[in-house]
């Protein structure tokens, strides 16, 4: 690690945006306490009520914040909302240090990049290089794979019977490996996959604690080293998987470093971490409406329609964001080019 990089990296990255959050949560931004308060955090409901009682678009400490199903709608797939914003615009010193601190090394996959992040066109040219493997077909063609794999996961509690953690055993391992499995990197590895995607996942959350923020650094570091190490591997002796034909692109559509590295790491990371929560909140979710639970046993056709309801009840990503790349009326409301809008995917209500 470079320690003053690593510092600069925290103060413009998550120092900053602490600050200026908990100052917003005191004054009782309904924002900053979700971001900041872990009471809140735990339970939003309160803060999407008294969010919903004040309309479908409001005022917040990061711009606009809205729990309306049809705003966000037009929001995210509005023409003139992109996920970039305009670095160009902040303060001198935040740009410096936003600068000061690139490392390929330490790049998170909140940070440009990463498809999470841009626009197009370089976002309609990653995703059509990756959209490929995601084809409808091409994922009921891992169905078979991904039955054995939750088979054998199952049958193995059985084996050990007594109590087990189910996250760590059922709910984390599944995706692993099916996500593995898919990209073709090697499951043997899954426990560092999992440690370093915490890491990984940690970051997209801005105010970590210095050593939070450390220790996701390390996992981070970890993980490009990784990559690193893979890509030299498939461009010596590829595969049939994704990461094999990303590596070898023709030259008209190669990837850079920085972009193969950002687009296999959400990859992974993105493989994971979301369904991993999903799974850990429905368990959850049915042992605490057990009429839920024998409903799907008596009648298992209603199991996707209760996959749905968990995404909308517990959401494995809670909120997201968009600047207006020009000015723009949105639910009765000016929004000026610049400006943010905040979906509370967690709290949407039609
Ligand atoms: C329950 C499971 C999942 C949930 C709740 C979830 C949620 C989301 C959300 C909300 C976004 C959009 C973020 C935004 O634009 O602001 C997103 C994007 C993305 N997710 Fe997932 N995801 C899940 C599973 C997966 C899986 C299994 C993969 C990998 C294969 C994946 C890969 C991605 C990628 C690559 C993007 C960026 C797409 C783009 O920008 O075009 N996700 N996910």
């Amino acid at each position: 690690m470079r320690p003053a990089r690593t510092l600069v990296r925290y103060g413009v990255r998550h120092a900053l945006p602490a600050a200026y959050l908990r100052r917003s949560a005191r004054r009782g931004d309904p924002v900053g306490r979700l971001l900041r308060d872990p009471a809140v955090r735990d339970q939003p409901y309160g803060v999407h009520e008294e969010l919903r009682a004040r309309g479908p678009l409001t005022p917040g400490s990061l711009g606009l914040v809205t729990t309306s199903h049809a705003v966000a709608q037009e929001v995210l797939r509005s023409e003139h909302f992109g996920v970039g914003w305009d670095r160009s615009a902040a303060p001198r010193p935040v740009r410096w240090a936003l600068q000061y601190g690139d490392e390929l090394e330490a790049t998170g996959v909140a940070e440009p990049p990463s498809m999470l992040v841009v626009d197009p066109p370089d976002h309609t040219r990653y995703r059509r290089l990756v959209s490929r493997a995601f084809t409808p077909r091409a994922t009921a063609a891992f169905e078979p794979m991904i039955q054995r794999t939750a088979d054998a996961l199952l049958d193995d509690l059985e084996r050990r019977g007594g109590t087990v953690d189910l996250v760590g055993s059922y709910a984390a391992q599944l995706p692993v490996l099916v996500i593995a499995e898919l990209l073709g990197v090697p499951v043997e590895r899954r426990e560092d996959f999992l440690r370093w995607g915490a890491a990984a996942a940690a970051t997209l959350d801005p105010g970590l604690s210095f050593g939070r923020y450390v220790s996701a650094e390390r996992g981070l570091r970890a993980m490009h080293g990784f990559l690193r190490g893979h890509f030299e591997r498939l461009r010596r002796a590829p595969g049939e998987d994704l990461v094999s034909r990303l590596v070898h692109l023709p030259s008209d559509e190669g990837l850079t470093e920085r972009e193969l590295h950002a687009t296999v790491m959400l990859l992974l990371g993105a493989g994971f971490e979301t369904t991993m929560n999903l799974l850990g909140n429905a368990v959850v979710l049915l042992a605490a409406h057990r009429d839920q639970w024998e409903a799907l046993i008596s009648d298992p056709a209603g199991w996707p329609g209760a996959v749905e309801e968990v995404l909308r009840h517990d959401s494995p990503v809670q909120l997201t964001g968009r600047s207006a790349t020009a000015d723009v009326l949105v639910a009765g409301h000016d929004v000026p080019a610049g400006a943010r809008v905040t979906v509370l995917l967690g709290g949407r209500q039609p």
